[in-house]
């Protein structure tokens, strides 16, 4: 059993100012932050706290909120406080679709609004660099993004010790970057496009995009030796399709090459012409 992680006492009085005296729960705790959700009387925040490695990355997130329209961020050095989002992730939301449940209109317009949210961040200048299954919240007055801590901008530099975020969803492109050394590692609208339609998949298939198998790459491999793998572009998309109209939208998106490849904005119409 590891050590459980404090919340920082400064981060539960930013906490209390907003909300009044609160409950904490702890959401996650893995590579050097934590997620505690508050809840008081008056209103229900986040709570994350950096430490160790993770300290000067979410120091970097809690900037990076601070700068985007729509987030609400109090912070300390390692720690920021902001509103707590409501609803279902866009996994949560297609939980009835990998099951064979149905349900197919409330996750293909979750889906819509993932993308526009996606194209909304992109418009304003920022890439987001780590979209996942996870990352997004579907909330009664709209989708909304989360784990901004790899997002950069014309005005705010992408990080120094970025490695390409989740190896599953890493563009082609964006993993021969990595894999060749080159710092910064610079995430593009494309590269999130990719991801995007990666999530998409992942939410509806229940299995990441890429057949591994095929391409010898076995459950052992290494990030590296899967990023090196991906670069190539020769890996083939699984075979499972249980939705096939709307992984039909999404396979362009996986096997284009970055400058041909839909973006996020064409990827909303598209879904939404389903
Ligand atoms: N503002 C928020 N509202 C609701 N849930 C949140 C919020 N911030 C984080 N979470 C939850 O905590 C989880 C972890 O947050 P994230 O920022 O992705 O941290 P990590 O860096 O550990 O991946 C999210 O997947 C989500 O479930
Ligand atoms: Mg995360």
């Amino acid at each position: 059993m590891g050590d459980i992680t404090p919340c920082p006492d400064e981060a539960v009085k930013a906490a209390e100012a907003i909300c009044g005296p609160v409950a904490l729960a702890e959401i996650t705790d893995r590579r050097g932050s934590a997620v505690w959700k508050a809840t008081g009387a008056a209103a229900t925040v986040a709570i994350k706290a950096g430490y160790g490695e993770g300290a000067e990355l979410t120091a970097r997130e809690s900037a990076v909120l601070d700068q985007l329209p729509g987030y609400t961020v109090t912070s300390g050095r390692h720690w920021y406080v902001t509103p707590w989002l409501t609803g279902p992730s866009t996994w949560d939301l297609f939980e009835p679709i990998r099951n064979g449940g149905g349900a197919y209109e409330r996750a293909l317009c979750g889906a819509v609004d993932l993308c526009q949210a996606v194209a909304r961040l992109h418009a304003s200048g920022w890439v987001h660099g780590d979209l996942q299954p996870a990352h997004c919240i579907h909330t009664d007055h709209g989708a909304r993004l989360l784990d901004l801590s790899w997002a950069w901008s014309p005005d705010f530099p992408p990080s120094p010790v970025f490695q390409g975020g989740i190896t599953h969803l890493v563009a082609p492109e964006l993993a021969a970057l990595v894999e060749s050394g080159v710092r910064p590692v610079r995430t593009t609208v494309e590269s999130d496009a990719y991801a995007l339609a990666g999530t998409l998949w992942t939410c509806a298939t229940g299995r990441w995009p890429l057949d591994y198998d095929a391409g010898g790459i076995g459950p052992d491999a290494g990030p590296s030796a899967r990023r090196a793998a991906i670069a190539t572009g020769m890996l083939p998309l699984r075979s499972d399709e249980p939705w096939p109209t709307f992984q039909a939208v999404l396979q362009p998106v996986l096997r284009a090459p970055a400058h041909s490849r839909p973006t996020a904005a064409e990827l909303a119409s598209a879904l939404g012409r389903l």
